[in-house]
């Protein structure tokens, strides 16, 4: 058999590449996912009986271009490919299983799979815990080279995961073993390194100079620091991160969270007498159940510390089928009294984008750099597919802390009245029963400390 194939050097470095983990990641068009089929191709004819999988995120993106590019390019004479279980076999005994994710779940299909080498197109469509679930399939007695080889694109839910893992440790086309002990490369793909396209379609640069900017510099140029699909483009770690101080005691101070029993986001939040919003203490932890959460939140907050309201989503306000009890309520007989904020989340980001504004050159809204779950997540979030005025809600485990702050910005934003009417909380009855007991004095300072009785 003979085979004539040309690849381009970005291509040939990624083939061949040792690492246990290699990421080719950058401009649309740079040749990435032919690059994966070439070095597959190669890999099962070099490896006798060796196990591969190319996966991608949905079937059709499988279809359209994987598994086209595999047919056109893998010689018939040692390729056969059975298009209903997607497996692509060589005469030399070696497969590849051309294979998907749609759900986050739909990795455990994979559960007593075992392969040489896993292959991910668009690496960042998928979630890091999808991935490192993978990474336990990568197995095998027989000698062969393991590796995980992906190639991507900036942008997608997987955007900061995958950057964090590949691209931020090491400048690129250097080699770094992750703390884990894993050896990793990020090898940069850029358009014009790939001759076949920019002769073959002279055009497709010129279509890509017309994206909005933020497109452009994702797509053309392979820019990990701005990408496609991000929710908060006015995040700037320059000016919205900055160093800790001692917040002075007269500035109002503010609790907000976001809580399940996955995880819990606790942000403190104090307003500047120039109306500047500073998120100067967060508590993030998975697993607490309400009496340990309230503990860890008022554990964190000093003595002396006055609160002025702590903010929490009017789901907390429902009540749970085995005690009839409200989470809200729970909270408090544990020692943490709530506000209802709102879950408008539309006009919830809005008012966080309101907040990460620049006007007059400082935005309103600074965190203190010990935040960095908020710090890491808010950046993160990318606009929801269906409704893009939201932000979508995978990967799940980055919505907590942003969450915790739309509540506060929601509540912050609004008119000192409503606020106010916002700053009830559910009495209990022993709330009632004090309150009735009371005499005038004692009322007021009641209403005053809880809210209108409701
Ligand atoms: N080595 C090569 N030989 C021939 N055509 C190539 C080669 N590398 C890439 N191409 C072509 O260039 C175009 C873009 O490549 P592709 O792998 O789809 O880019 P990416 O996945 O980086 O967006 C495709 O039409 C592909 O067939
Ligand atoms: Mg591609």
């Amino acid at each position: 058999m003979k085979l004539s194939l040309s690849v381009t050097k970005k291509q040939k470095r990624f083939i061949d590449a040792v690492e246990s983990e290699v990421l080719f990641g950058g401009a649309a068009g740079g040749g990435k996912s032919y690059g994966q089929v070439v070095d597959a191709l190669l890999f099962a004819l070099i490896y006798p009986g060796s196990k591969q999988l190319i996966m991608r995120r949905s079937f059709a993106e499988l279809d359209k271009s994987l598994i086209r590019t595999a047919l056109a390019l893998y010689p018939r004479s040692v390729f056969t490919f059975n298009s209903s279980t997607h497996t692509g076999r060589f005469k030399n005994g070696s497969c590849i299983d051309f294979g998907y994710c749609a759900t986050e779940n739909d990795v455990y299909q994979y559960q007593s799979a075992e392969y040489d080498c896993i292959r991910f197109d668009e690496l960042t469509h998928f979630t890091e815990a999808q991935y490192v679930y993978m990474l336990s399939r990568v197995r095998g007695a027989n000698g062969y080279p393991k590796q995980i080889k992906s190639s991507t694109n900036p942008g997608g839910v997987g955007h900061s995961w995958v950057k964090a893992r590949f691209v931020d440790p090491a400048p690129k086309d250097t080699p770094f073993v992750g703390s884990d002990g894993m050896s990793r490369i990020f090898i940069p793909s850029l358009l014009d390194e790939n001759s076949f396209l920019s002769e073959g379609d002279p055009e497709y640069r010129k279509r890509l100079l017309a994206l909005p900017e933020r497109e452009k510099r994702a797509l053309l140029y392979g820019d990990w620091d701005i990408f496609e699909g991000q929710y908060f483009t006015e995040f700037d770690r320059a000016s919205h991160v900055v160093k800790p101080f001692e917040i002075p005691a007269s500035w109002r101070k503010y609790r907000t969270l976001d809580y399940g029993l996955d995880r819990l986001a606790v942000l403190w939040i104090a307003i500047a007498p120039d109306g500047a919003v500073y998120v100067y203490r967060e508590y993030c932890e998975s697993g607490l159940p309400i009496s340990q959460a309230a503990r860890a939140i008022t554990d964190r907050t000093p003595k002396g510390e006055d609160i002025y309201a702590t903010l929490a989503p009017p789901d907390l306000w429902s009540r749970t089928q085995e005690t009839g009890k409200t989470k809200a309520s729970l909270f408090q007989e544990y020692g943490v009294t709530f506000t209802k904020s709102s879950n408008d989340r539309e006009c919830g980001w809005l008012a966080v984008k309101e907040l990460l504004c620049h006007t007059d050159g400082e935005p309103r809204l600074r965190i203190f750099e010990n935040c960095s779950e908020l710090i890491k997540c808010l950046p993160a979030l990318t606009v929801d597919k269906i409704r893009p005025t939201d932000c979508a809600t995978e990967p799940h485990e980055i919505t907590h802390a942003p969450d915790a702050l739309r509540g506060f910005a929601i509540f912050h934003t609004r008119p000192a009245e409503a606020a106010d009417k916002m700053r009830r909380t559910v009495w209990t009855r022993d709330m009632w029963e004090d309150y009735r007991t009371a005499d005038d004095e004692g009322k007021k300072y009641l209403k005053q400390k809880y809210g209108e009785p409701i």
